[in-house]
């Protein structure tokens, strides 16, 4: 069977990126990175793939005609460099039923609650106001909807009675990163299956 390529999207920091390269130099995922691509060309991640030697290109949303536009650029990148797998690392922007298709079941995301508590742009804020004594991450295939897609993996953390954004986000930070790696190991080694709309089942 032939190697996976891997196309990460990233719009800043890029650590889940970092964990995910990682894990392949690691040989615990078994496939490369094609490309690294960004909405936004401050994005660390940008640098974080040049220096690690992977091919990076910003297509900023901003200088796009519109969405349709900036997504048709994403897909003919992502062609260009045979990608199998579409992983969202920290993409900021919500991705249309178009990209959904022309990649469909090949695009997994991480977001930092348990879904489908939490989902939006502020999964932190809105656990600490909630008062769950819990949170966690969700590794989860793209679908249509937001924060949406059928859950591969998740985990959890305590929330702590004096948690702010920050110290949460840390506990959660790094779960996600030694499950982002985990759930595309999974994928890579044929072992998820998708049963009816909404269920993975994990292969032994
Ligand atoms: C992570 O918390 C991820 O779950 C969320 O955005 C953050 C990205 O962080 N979607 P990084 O860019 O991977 O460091």
């Amino acid at each position: 069977m032939s190697k996976h390529i891997l196309g990460i999207l990233c719009s800043g920091r890029g650590s889940n990126m970092q964990s995910i390269l990682a894990a392949i130099k690691s040989g615990q995922i078994k496939a490369e990175v094609g490309i690294v691509l960004t909405d936004k060309p401050e994005a660390r991640a940008l640098a974080v793939a040049r220096e690690n030697g992977i091919k990076s290109i910003c297509i900023n949303r901003k200088e796009c005609k519109d969405q349709q536009d900036f997504e048709e650029q994403l897909v003919a990148e992502l062609r260009n460099a045979g990608v199998t797998l579409v992983v969202l690392a920290g993409f900021m922007r919500i991705l249309s039923p178009y990209f959904v298709g022309e990649f469909r079941h090949q695009i997994l995301n991480i977001h930092p609650s348990l879904l489908p508590s939490f989902g939006g742009a502020h999964a932190h804020r809105d656990v600490l106001a909630y008062g769950t004594k819990v949170s966690g991450c969700t590794i989860h295939f793209v679908d249509e909807g937001m924060d949406h897609g059928p859950i591969i993996l998740q985990d959890t953390v305590p929330v702590l009675e004096n948690d702010t954004e920050e110290t949460l986000a840390a506990r959660v930070l790094e779960k996600e990163h030694i499950l982002y790696p985990r759930a595309i190991e999974l994928y890579v080694d044929g072992k998820l299956e998708l049963v009816g709309e909404r269920h993975v089942r994990i292969k032994n």
